[in-house]
């Protein structure tokens, strides 16, 4: 791939994947490495930049995580964000310490906006400070191009090297004007044209496998959910009819999603491919019997699918690819830039490749973030319903329901969950959510309804806000909507006489039930 590069090198901030995703925005391909990858590697990458990411460290202590000093003289633009601010400062001669007190939050942040980094910045802006040392002294020959109350030095450049230190976070959307700043580094200091774009994405990709394919014959595991739909209509615009995807219904599917994968992957869609629907919901059903423990279920249900599949991939016979949905987080989480080829089994599939007759694995999603496999869905045409699903457990509704699962349960979830998904919809919040659904509680209680007492499970409602599902909020949703999500859910549901609104973040709760 012949395109234009730049570095995030990662000093094991929190905010790292953040700074690369908001390059890309740029229409600027970039990728992560560690701290300590060799020089002579990221030279020979010819990077057209340089960023420096924050981290948990204080530069000036034996054994924080550095950078030599060559970095600096490469003639690349480099910019250090927080840590990195500081690290260049320190690697180049200046001065960090630790401050009296920690700068942290929003903050308003004065700019110099005749320095290329602030082009076009509003000269009072708010930024987002999280930092205890602060740059006390500037390396020789930088400037500072922005102060805060508390901070001297919360920007500065040494424009005559093509160096720039930023002490806050542009890369959060707290700072208001920080995606500016990030352009402004890559798009007007970096020189990039901004070549990385969706559309070419798919032209080379589709190229690319062709060659790699030939005559062979491919076998992709389909879940329905957005990284193996990309990847299987990819594979099929590509090899067409040389693709063979499975798609395993194990019963713990949210209402009709098996019908709607079917319809779209299956014989009546739009795409020519081998596609096997495996209804072994019975199966499953048959394994949870009598089971309520939560690591019990999804490890039964975890072996299930990779038997399930084994059959079918037997009776298909060898092939030569396997096709993983693997995305840039889990490669960057597997340990950093590609360096290792870890194949995770963090996939619904989890240790799929132990069990099926192939060559070689095929991944074209791995250097994709989940935003921009969302974007090749769309060039692809993949239907908005699949390309914006929320995420959703391999294990599906078998940890949404709390105790053992049963069909009559899953029923009840899935009806329950089906009205919570269009109410929300109709309300017009489905973007607002990062994950919503209904889970079936282990409880029941007394109810009256007509003159008649019941006794029935109750259902909770979860709705939650993430950045990155580590940590996650109860979002408050509107009280008319959970009224009515309510009333129809009793309405509508037989076997359920209560509603319940978790709102528990996370920690200390899990966004899942089990
Ligand atoms: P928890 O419940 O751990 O969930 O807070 C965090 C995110 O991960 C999803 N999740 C899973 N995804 N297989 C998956 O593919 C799983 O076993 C699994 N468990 C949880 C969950 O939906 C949430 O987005």
């Amino acid at each position: 791939m012949n395109k234009e590069l730049v570095i995030v090198i990662d000093f094991g901030g929190q905010y790292n994947q953040l700074v690369a995703r908001r390059v890309r925005e740029c229409n600027v391909y970039c990728e992560i490495y560690s701290y300590n990858t060799d020089l002579a590697k990221i030279k020979a990458m010819n990077p057209k930049g340089i960023i420096l990411t924050g981290g948990p460290s204080s530069c000036y202590e034996e054994g924080a995580a550095t950078c030599s000093k060559e970095l600096f003289e490469l003639g690349i633009p480099v910019l250090g964000l927080c840590y990195g601010a500081q690290l260049m400062m320190h690697v180049l001669g200046g001065r960090v310490e630790r401050a009296a007190v920690r700068e942290y939050g929003k903050t308003e942040v004065k700019v110099d906006n005749t320095s290329p980094l602030f082009s076009g910045v509003t000269e009072n802006t708010i930024c987002w400070m999280s930092h205890f040392d602060y740059i006390a002294k500037m390396a020789a020959g930088f400037r500072a191009v922005a102060v805060t109350d508390n901070c001297p030095v919360a920007a500065a450049e040494c424009a005559e090297r093509k160096l720039y230190a930023i002490q806050f976070h542009p890369e959060v959307l707290h700072t208001v004007e920080g995606s500016k700043m990030l352009y402004n580094f890559v798009r007007g200091i970096c020189g990039c044209s901004g070549d990385w774009r969706m559309d070419s994405f798919v032209e080379e990709q589709v190229k690319a496998i062709r060659e790699k394919v030939g005559n062979g014959r491919v076998l992709c595991a389909l879940s329905g959910g957005v990284d193996s739909s990309v990847a299987a209509v990819l594979l099929s615009k590509a090899v067409g009819e040389q693709l063979t995807c499975v798609f395993v219904d194990h019963g713990l599917l949210r209402k009709n999603e098996g019908d709607e994968v079917e319809a779209v992957f299956g014989s009546a869609g739009s795409y020519k491919l081998n596609f096997i629907r495996v209804n072994a919901q019975e199966r499953f059903y048959e394994k949870l019997a009598g089971v309520s423990e939560p690591e019990r279920k999804r490890k039964i249900i975890g072996e299930e699918f990779i038997r399930v599949f084994e059959e079918e991939a037997k009776k298909i016979g060898a092939v030569d690819f396997l096709v993983q949905g693997t995305i840039y987080p889990d490669v960057v989480e597997s340990g950093l830039g590609g360096e290792s080829a870890v194949i995770k089994s963090h996939h619904n599939v989890g240790g799929l490749p132990d069990c099926v007759d192939f060559k070689e694995i095929i991944e074209p999603l791995r250097n994709l973030f989940k935003d921009e496999v969302r974007k090749v869905g769309l060039e692809l045409g993949i239907p908005e319903h699949l390309v914006f699903r929320q995420p959703f457990p391999g294990p599906g509704l078998g940890i949404r329901i709390i105790g053992e699962v049963t069909a009559e349960k899953v029923k009840v979830v899935q009806d329950a969950d089906a009205i919570y998904r269009e109410e929300i919809a109709n309300a017009g919040l489905a973007g607002n959510i990062n994950q919503y659904f209904a889970a079936l509680t282990n409880m029941r209680s007394v109810g009256v309804m007509g003159d008649e007492r019941t006794y029935d499970y109750a259902i909770a409602l979860r709705a939650v806000n993430t950045i990155d599902f580590m940590t996650a909020e109860a979002a408050q949703l509107p009280w008319e909507v959970l009224q009515k999500v309510t009333s129809r859910i009793i309405n509508e549901v037989s076997h359920v006489n209560r509603v319940l609104y978790d709102v528990t973040s996370k920690p200390p709760g899990t966004i899942e039930f089990e």
